[in-house]
This record gives C-alpha cells, structure tokens and sequence, in this order.
C-alpha cells in the first residue's frame, strides 16, 4: 500500500508499505477521509525528533477492513471513526482517568509517534474496542473527521475549564482547536466568549460557533481590552489554543481569582514557560493552570458524533481545502506555511 511517511527532519514524501495486520485486539481500517493537524507539521519540524519513513497523520476515518479474533464490537465493512489518540485502556494512568498519557506522559498518542499513524491507504488500531466508534447514519465522514482530533481537544479545553454556566470565556487563537474551543464554550454554558485572533476568516467563524466579541491581537492590547469587556474582572476561564509563550501569559492575566486557565497549545520552544508572577497572585490568587492531550476512546468519540448527529455543531466550514490522497505533499506544504487562508486540509482516499 501507499503511506505518506516523515523522510527526516523538514522531509516528506511516499513511501511503500506493506498491509498492517491486526493483533487479537486490534483492527486494521480502510481510509476513507483525513485532515493534516498543525501538530503533523510540528513532527516533521522535529517536535518528536527524527524519524525515518514514520507514516504521518492521526485524523482520520474509514472502513473496518480486519479485525482481530477478540474484536466483539467491530466487523469489515462498519464505518467508524479512530480517536488521534488511542490509549492502553488497561494502563494505571487510565485507570486514574488520564488515559491520553497511559504508558507514559503523552503515551495514549500513538499514531504518528510510537508507531504509524493514518495517512496511508490502511491503518491499524491497537484495542479496537475501546478506541473506534461507529458513525452512526446521517452524520458524513466529512463531518465525522473532526471528531478525532479538533473537536475533542477544543471541547476538552472547555470542559477542563470548569465555565459556570453564564461565565466569561477568552480563548487565545482561533485555529481548528481554539474554534471548537468557542463551540465548547458555547456549549458549556458560558455567558460571553471572547475570541482572540488577527485573521479575518477565523474571526467570522468564531462568531458562528459562539464568539460574542472579538479582540485582534494585531491591533489591541489584548489584556487591557479582555478586562474592559468583562468589566475590569477578567474571565472565569481563558484557553490557551495557540502554544506561545505571551499567549499563555495573557491567559494568566486576564483570568479572575479562583479562575482556570486551560492549555491545550504545543508549546514547543524554549525550556521554561513563564508565568506572570504578579498576575499568578504571586503564586496566591487560587488561578488553576490545566494542560490536556486530547482525549480519545469509543466513549468519548460516540460523544461527539452525537453532537454531530444532533446538529448542534457543525465542523464543516473550518474545511478550507480539499485535497486527494496522492496530493498529500502540496497539502502538507499549505498546512505547513499557511497558504491561501487555510484551516483545514480535507484528505480524499481513493
Ligand atoms: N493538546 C492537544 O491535544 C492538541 C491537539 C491538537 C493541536 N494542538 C495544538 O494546538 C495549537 C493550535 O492548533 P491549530 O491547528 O488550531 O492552530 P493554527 O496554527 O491553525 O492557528 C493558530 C492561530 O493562532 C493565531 N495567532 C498567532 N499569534 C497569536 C497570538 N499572539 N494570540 C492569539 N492568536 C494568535 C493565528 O492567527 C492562527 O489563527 C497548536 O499548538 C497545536 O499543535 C494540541
Ligand atoms: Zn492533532
């Protein structure tokens, strides 16, 4: 088969493959539908260091093609969606209720990592039971895509963020991930959400998934204009969903007493993230700092696609480009640069 593999550090391209095949547990899937992540662009930076003909991708969906002899749940020819993050659900780290870092911090992410991840014609999913979920009628793989990955995280930014039911909400960045962050917010109850980005696109379409006011970071101070629209109180919860060092210490700042401040952004530079000592309270003022890998699981997959189902969320506008399978290079490039307004890149498989 074909996979479209990280060549070393900054280098892409197609690689050969044979079929995966699947453990008892496992399962073997046919892609049919993917997105590249901003973090897919982090990999091939070094942000896990090099790697050599490491399939790339962990957005996707598809066609049970095999499945191993102890798979109840799942048989060929059921359209299901994979979590980006597939954890060991028998691990301690899981058992605690922290199964993205089962084996080790970050461990539940597997795919693209610690072995291949999604673009290429078949994947494999260790414990299939646990980590797929079957896409119920009506809702599109279009849709179903965002499930893996940019729903789950942005709505984990949300829930992490503990939004009584009226409060205030900044989220910092409106990617793929600080959108659904909004939607979340939105869908968490909160009483305003103020989105904070300088590109017009991503703008408007945090007004439709929820955004009340908008504050472009190219053009204000972004923390003195967050404490005048909440009244000089600051929010009851700011996400962090760009991974920058300023971002993250704005969020401290515009946060209340007693408030969270929840990160779900790669911060990939530097060895110390700062944190605004008088803003912290000095260390007293009861501010929560909460990071997140993005969740996975049937669980929490068969969620999502319920609010899909339900219509309450549509992801589909953040679906900028559509590209097919064999051009994946351009589609990486565009990811990788951010060219010609893009969010996300829609991937068709044969
Ligand atoms: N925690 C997780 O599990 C997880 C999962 C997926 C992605 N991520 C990470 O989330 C982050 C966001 O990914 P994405 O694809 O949504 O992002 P993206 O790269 O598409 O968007 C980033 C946005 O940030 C805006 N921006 C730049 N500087 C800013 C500033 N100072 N303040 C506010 N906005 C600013 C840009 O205009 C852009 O719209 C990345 O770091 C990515 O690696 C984390
Ligand atoms: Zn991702």
């Amino acid at each position: 088969m074909k996979a479209f593999v990280m060549k070393g550090i900054g280098k892409v391209g197609f690689a050969d493959k044979p079929i995966p095949t699947p453990g008892p547990n496992d399962a073997i899937i046919k892609a049919t539908r993917g997105l590249i992540c901003t973090s897919d662009a982090h990999t091939v930076h070094g942000a896990i260091g090099p790697r050599e003909n490491l399939t790339l991708g962990h957005e996707a969906v598809g066609i049970v093609h095999q499945v191993g002899a102890e798979v109840r749940q799942f048989k060929p020819g059921d359209r299901v969606v994979a979590g980006a993050i597939t954890p060991d659900w028998g691990d301690l780290a899981s058992q605690a209720g922290f199964s993205s870092q089962s084996g080790a911090a970050l461990g539940g992410w597997k795919f693209a990592n610690i072995k291949d991840g999604t673009f290429a014609e078949f994947f494999h999913v260790n414990d299939a039971d646990a980590n797929l979920a079957a896409i119920p009628a009506g809702v599109s793989d279009e849709a179903a895509v965002y499930c893996c990955d940019m729903m789950s995280t942005g709505f984990k930014a949300a829930e992490n963020g503990d939004i009584p039911i009226g409060g205030a909400v900044a989220v910092f960045a409106l990617g793929a991930v600080g959108l659904m962050a909004v939607a979340g917010a939105r869908l968490r109850g909160a009483g305003l959400i103020i989105g904070v980005d300088a590109v017009a696109k991503r703008q408007e379409l945090a007004r439709v998934y929820g955004a009340d006011a908008i504050v472009d970071f190219s053009r204000e101070d972004v923390v003195a204009r967050i404490m005048q629209l909440t009244d000089g109180r600051g929010v009851d919860c700011a996400i962090e969903a760009l991974g920058s060092e300023e971002a993250f210490q704005n969020a401290v700042k515009v946060t209340k007493p007693g408030g969270v401040i929840s990160n779900a952004g790669y911060h990939g530079k530097g060895e110390v993230v700062g944190i605004p000592r008088l803003e912290w309270g000095v260390g007293m003022a009861e501010k929560t700092i909460r990071t997140l890998l993005c969740p996975g699981g049937r669980l929490r997959m068969e969620r999502m696609l319920r609010i899909l189902k339900s219509g309450r969320i549509d992801p589909t506008p953040m679906t900028t480009h559509v590209f097919k399978f064999d051009q994946l290079e351009r589609a990486f490039e565009m990811m990788d640069k951010k060219l010609d307004g893009i969010i996300k890149p829609l991937i068709v498989f044969a």
